[in-house]
């Protein structure tokens, strides 16, 4: 039986793919995050998961705003990188696993969740930057990927609640799968940041450490956080927090906090990183 052991919550800040792929990590901006990513690094070669769920938002590269589904599952057996602007990064095209996402489609829609079929996808960073942090730079990504795409670019986002209900029924479908498979779920983007208007910069580092210790003991009351306080509270863009808690749905009652970081700032956002592992 396929089981979801772990969920690895983690910002996907373009600027640190940037950063990796132009040989800067060595800077003084950026060696305390680097350091700060070593020891969940060091988990994810330990755990060695066949496979990696990660719930993302695409930056208008695989979808315009022709087509913006809300949530979107990969399905095809390869995903080519995205080119947003500078060329693709320099990252090994990513493996996915197209009979357990098709086995995920079917269970998930069967439980009433509309998802979108993607059976062709660039992945932008959103994605690989969080490949980046937990794997570093091999020459081919260790673990087969499932990308799960989320609408926070255009108003309005899915709920908290809907994805942490999404989360769950996640679980639900990964455990009907026959094979032996260990799966790690990611929740990425956040923490606090705005990145335009007249609050650009802001940072809310209350905001970000209630979220992180809630993750584990409160995800019901983190559900409950309407979209407008994520806005007011930790600006425009920590609406890309609702994608942690389908990550924290997929693990669970009983999680353990196995590792936690925080870092301000990578280019204009406050970094977050946590490992819960389900029990
Ligand atoms: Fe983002």
């Amino acid at each position: 039986m396929a089981k979801i052991i772990a969920g690895i919550g983690t910002s996907h800040t373009p600027a640190i793919g940037a950063a990796v792929d132009n040989g800067k990590t060595g800077e003084p901006y950026w060696v305390p995050l680097f350091k700060g990513y070593e020891p969940a690094k060091k988990w994810m070669a330990d755990a060695a998961p066949d496979v990696a769920i990660v719930v993302y938002n695409d930056h208008v590269n695989a979808f315009d705003f022709k087509i913006i589904p809300t949530f979107g599952l990969g399905c095809a057996a390869e995903f080519p990188i995205a080119d947003e602007g500078w060329g693709p990064r320099p990252v090994p095209p990513v493996i996915g696993h197209p009979e357990l996402a098709a086995h995920m489609v079917q269970s998930l829609v069967l439980d009433e969740f509309d998802m979108t079929i993607v059976n062709e996808m660039q992945l932008d960073h959103g994605l690989t930057v969080p490949l980046t942090l937990l794997y570093g730079t091999p020459q081919a990504w260790p673990v087969r990927v499932i990308p799960l795409s989320v609408n926070v670019v255009q108003y309005p986002a899915p709920t908290g609640h809907r994805c942490h209900m999404l989360g769950k029924a996640i679980k639900k479908a990964v455990e009907s799968w026959d094979e032996d498979l260990k799966v790690v779920i990611f929740g990425t983007g956040g923490m606090s940041h705005q990145i335009q208007g007249p609050r650009a910069g802001l940072i809310n580092k209350k905001f970000d450490t209630a979220f992180l210790d809630e993750l584990s003991s409160n995800p019901e009351h983190l559900a409950g956080i309407p979209p407008l306080e994520y806005l007011r509270e930790a600006g425009a863009e920590a609406i890309e927090l609702v994608m942690w808690l389908i990550m924290r749905g997929a693990l669970g009652d009983k999680v353990e906090e196995v590792y936690r970081f925080y870092h301000v700032p990578a280019s204009s956002t406050a970094v977050g990183n946590i490992i819960l592992e389900a029990r």
